[in-house]
């Protein structure tokens, strides 16, 4: 048998051996694409290449990808485990020709290495190309038809036409795009899953098991714009891809995916910790559960290693759903403790030669994992019982549907994605009303978004952006080139004049020295302005497209044309940025050179202003530890030791111990940043040694100083730090000086000694509270002699005296402490007074003897019944009750209200 393994390196052997250059996989975050949530099919990598934005020097490639499919175009979250091939998380082996090889070869190989190479029956394959479509005028792919039975000896009865649903391939709602031809296995009757739907007939692109698809390749000839137009695309490309799992299936003979090595060991590990056995049999609600737990650790154990960490928008979000699905199943089988992070183990050794990053990051990724099991843990099991209040309501109910506030509140408080709650109503055959529930969202989310700015994006699908040189970015902030064109909200121009009414716009130049945000610095800011200085353009923010440069900003007056010459200078910002950045590195070595080597960069930002550094540890780092990191960067600094760059190959920077960020897609040529190293000769003698595109000083020394303004935790196992070097760091230690200062000069002390003068204040401050507390309580006596007053002036209904009226208490104790006094003097008394503070509130209390309640007198009801006249509200006991108003103006007509309705009861009584 062979091994998903062998299968992968099998695939990869086969088109490199056709002069196909292996490209590793990219992360399954997209690097750079925000069209996209996750990386889900082989060709997203290359998706520069296919509109013709970016040139490789090399015009086929091969891989196996790693994908995920949980949003957006395409999404099997809801088949997996219920069937037994749509995961989550798979990995597509592919191969792709940038305006190389077409139709005839891509068929051919597909074929042979199908057949002749993995071994597969040729008797069971089918094909099926594009049959066009009337409605959008495309034509049906006869080429790929003819191809098929002229290539290869399939019968022509098993080359199917099939329409755009299953047939022209799209990335998502824009991008490349193009018809397609599939193969797909016939693997036989028994295995149809859909026996049990009437009228079901097994055949391609029915639905059911038996027929599977294996490969899918596109011919790549046209780009969707945002409006649906197709617009074709200056060359043709091929993309494949081939599910591995269902590859590995079929060749192991198994009739799940679930049951080859990619996934037994998982399913293994996860029976063996919940005590199950796995059966292997569909609609089982324990084989079930554990295969929706193996399907969803891959995707959780990908995402994380390639820098996602589970929150509450975008990507973190669609992980924490995915992590909280799989923690509900664990329920099912009866895990109440977290226990997936521990199957990151099983994920290394199974897959970590594939993809060593899993391995690398095994410790990291186990230690979110954990934190996220727990957190959730805690509210899961509440929010289950919730739930089925909630499923046994909608039962009761007639359209069985479990209400949109329900769902919120399940979502809100029990952190239970809305997912999760459908999928639990489906469960029990019932539906969830999403129409409130978006609505209540959407209410929340308004909440949220004050304050938010919108950023505009300009659609340039399709565009072709003219490439910008940027070499001259590491040497010089100031250089002379040409106006080539703009972006403005229309998309791109490449001529005419540029007028103050513009606005907003992007900028671009033939050749520049300003910097693109890129690598965690800013994009440089800085003026354009064009010979003679007929127009200014003022650079607010430098981005980089594919290989344009575009500097984002405003003219500040005058005109620009396409074509003048222009100088481009950079701020003063950069110079600070280079002092940051280069400070981020050290920051790097030394937190490696305190807490150990394993501490790993999650993401970092250079700006003009500060440095923040994020990186993997565990929890706070202590003070011994920051002072010692900040001592390792200022002897690094005071040392004054040169930085140097070279580019070289990447594997020679691999070589040299070069640090690269784990979830980056690098060239083959890298840029290496050394610390330590006088000339490109002595980089093996530097201390820091980083693949790092960004500008940096020549020499530690003009970093000019280093301070930690800041350290916290940004997410389970990640801290950052937040840094301060140079001028920045000296206005900020100017403006604490200033209020050290001012403190010295406000307490009359020497600066050393304001610690020592605060600290008394705090106690002499405590202590006076104290005072004025029991100061307050004797001076209650004022208040018990005004009751006293009252009750000498009160009403009697036979033996009970009725005291109503204001005191001048300071605080409820006061007024309670009157009442009391009344109480004991008048033995049978109906007591209510009440008091104001502060001008704007009132407070009223009432208090009756135990005879008084007897004869049906109860202060809480007193209270509740006058309390409103105040604009007020409270209650309490029959003996004792408070409330509080806002009304003071009417309280004397509160307390005359008070003696009416204690003279009504009594004189009824
Ligand atoms: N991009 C195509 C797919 O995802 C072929 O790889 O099916």
């Amino acid at each position: 048998m062979r091994t998903s393994k062998e299968i992968r390196s099998t695939f990869i052997d086969f088109f490199r051996e056709r002069d196909h250059k292996f490209v590793p996989s990219a992360p399954v975050v997209p690097v750079g694409d925000p069209t996209l949530l996750f990386t889900n099919a082989g060709m997203n990598q290359f998706k520069d290449i296919f509109l013709g934005l970016s040139k490789p020097d090399y015009t086929r490639a091969a891989n196996s990808q790693k994908c995920i499919r949980v949003s957006g175009k395409h999404n099997d979250l809801e088949e997996v485990g219920i069937d037994t091939y749509h995961h989550t998380f798979f990995e597509m082996l592919g191969n792709w020709s940038f305006d190389d090889y077409f139709k005839a070869e891509t068929i051919k190989w597909a074929w042979e290495l199908l057949v002749d190479v993995y071994g597969i029956d040729p008797d069971k394959l089918w094909a099926t190309v594009f049959a066009g479509d009337n409605k959008d005028g495309s034509k049906p792919d006869e080429e790929a038809r003819e191809l098929w039975t002229k290539i290869t000896p399939i019968d022509a009865e098993r080359v199917l036409a099939c329409d755009k649903k299953d047939n022209f391939w799209e990335m998502g709602e824009t991008g490349p795009c193009g018809p397609c031809s599939e193969i797909h296995i016939d693997l036989g009757p028994d295995r149809c899953d859909h026996k049990h739907i009437k009228g079901h007939k097994c055949e391609v692109n029915a639905g059911c098991a038996r027929y599977i698809e294996l490969w899918n390749l596109v011919f790549i000839q046209f780009n969707r714009q945002a409006g649906g137009e197709l617009i074709k695309l200056p060359a043709n490309y091929v993309d494949t891809g081939a599910g591995l799992e269902r590859i590995t299936a079929v060749m192991q003979d198994k009739s799940s995916n679930y049951d080859t090595d990619l996934f037994m060991p998982i399913i293994g590990a996860i029976a063996e910790m919940t005590g199950h056995k796995y059966t292997s049999q569909l609609g089982n609600k324990t084989d079930n559960a554990l295969r929706v737990i193996a399907d969803h650790i891959r995707s959780i154990v990908f995402a994380i290693t390639d820098g996602i960490t589970p929150g509450n928008e975008g990507r973190g979000y669609v992980i924490r759903r995915i992590l909280r699905r799989a923690a509900r199943f664990g329920r099912v089988l009866g895990a109440h403790e977290p226990f997936m992070y521990k199957l990151v183990d099983v994920l290394s050794d199974t897959m970590g030669d594939a993809f060593g990053e899993v391995k690398e990051r095994a410790a990291f990724t186990a230690t979110v994992i954990q934190a996220e099991e727990e957190s959730f843990g805690r509210t899961l099991d509440r929010g289950l019982e919730i739930f089925a209040g909630a499923a046994d309501r909608a039962l009761e109910s007639k359209d069985k549907t479990v209400s949109g506030e329900d769902a919120f509140a399940l979502y809100d408080t029990f952190g239970f994605p809305l997912d999760l709650t459908e999928l639990m109503a489906r469960e029990r055959e019932l539906k969830v009303d999403t129409a409130t529930f978006d609505d209540l969202m959407e209410q929340q989310r308004a909440r949220g978004r004050a304050g938010q700015k919108a950023i505009s994006t300009v659609d340039l699908s399709g565009v072709n952006l003219p490439q910008t040189d940027d070499s001259a970015k590491y040497d010089t902030d100031s250089c002379i080139t040409k106006i080539v064109g703009w972006i403005d909200s229309e998309g791109f121009t490449g001529k005419g004049r540029l007028t103050e009414a513009a606005g907003d716009v992007g900028l671009i130049l033939d050749s520049t020295c300003f910097y693109a945000e890129s690598g965690g610095q800013v994009g440089d800011c800085g003026m354009i302005e064009s010979a003679g200085g007929r127009g200014q353009f003022i650079v607010e923010i430098t981005q980089k497209i594919a290989d344009c440069i575009v500097h984002q900003g405003k003219l500040a007056s005058g005109s620009i044309s396409v074509g003048d010459e222009v100088t481009a200078t950079v701020d003063k910002g950069r110079e600070a940025s280079r002092k940051n950045h280069t400070a981020t590195h050290i920051l790097q070595w030394a937190l490696q050179d305190v807490l150990g080597e394993h501490v790993t960069q999650q993401g970092s930002l250079v700006s003009p202003d500060y440095l923040r550094f994020d990186f993997t540890w565990p929890k706070a780092l202590t003070d011994g530890q920051l002072k010692q990191v900040q001592h390792l960067v200022h002897d690094k600094i005071a040392e004054k030791i040169p930085v140097s760059c070279a580019v070289m190959p990447i594997d020679a920077a691999r070589g040299l111990g070069a640090m690269a960020l784990f979830n980056e897609k690098y060239g083959d040529e890298v840029r290496v940043v050394a610390i330590g190293a006088g000339s490109e000769s002595q980089l093996q003698q530097a201390f820091s040694r980083e693949f790092c595109g960004g500008t940096h000083v020549d020499n530690t020394g003009q970093i000019g100083g280093f301070g930690i303004v800041r350290e916290e935790s940004i997410s389970a196992g990640v801290r950052r730090i937040t840094a301060l070097t140079g001028q920045g760091l000296i206005d900020h230690l100017g403006k604490r000086s200033e209020v050290v200062d001012d403190l010295s000069e406000l307490l009359k002390v020497p600066s050393e000694q304001i610690f020592e003068r605060v600290q008394k204040l705090i106690a002499d401050n405590k202590k006076l509270a104290k005072q004025l507390k029991s100061a307050a309580k004797q001076g209650g006596g004022d208040v018990v002699a005004e009751a006293g007053k009252l009750l000498e002036q009160a009403k009697k209904v036979g033996d009970v005296a009725i005291v109503t009226g204001r005191v001048s208490a300071a605080g409820v104790e006061q007024a309670r402490a009157a009442i009391d006094s009344v109480k004991k003097k008048a033995k049978s008394a109906a007591v209510v007074l009440g008091f104001s503070e502060a001008g704007d509130k009132v407070t009223l209390l009432a208090g009756m003897t135990d005879d008084v309640v007897k004869k049906g007198v109860k202060a809480g009801d007193v209270i509740r019944q006058i309390a409103p006249i105040v604009d007020g509200g409270g209650g309490g006991r029959p003996q004792m009750a408070q409330a509080g108003g806002k009304n003071p103006a009417k309280l004397d007509e509160a307390l005359a209200k008070a003696g009416e309705l204690i003279n009504e009861i009594l004189a009824g009584s």
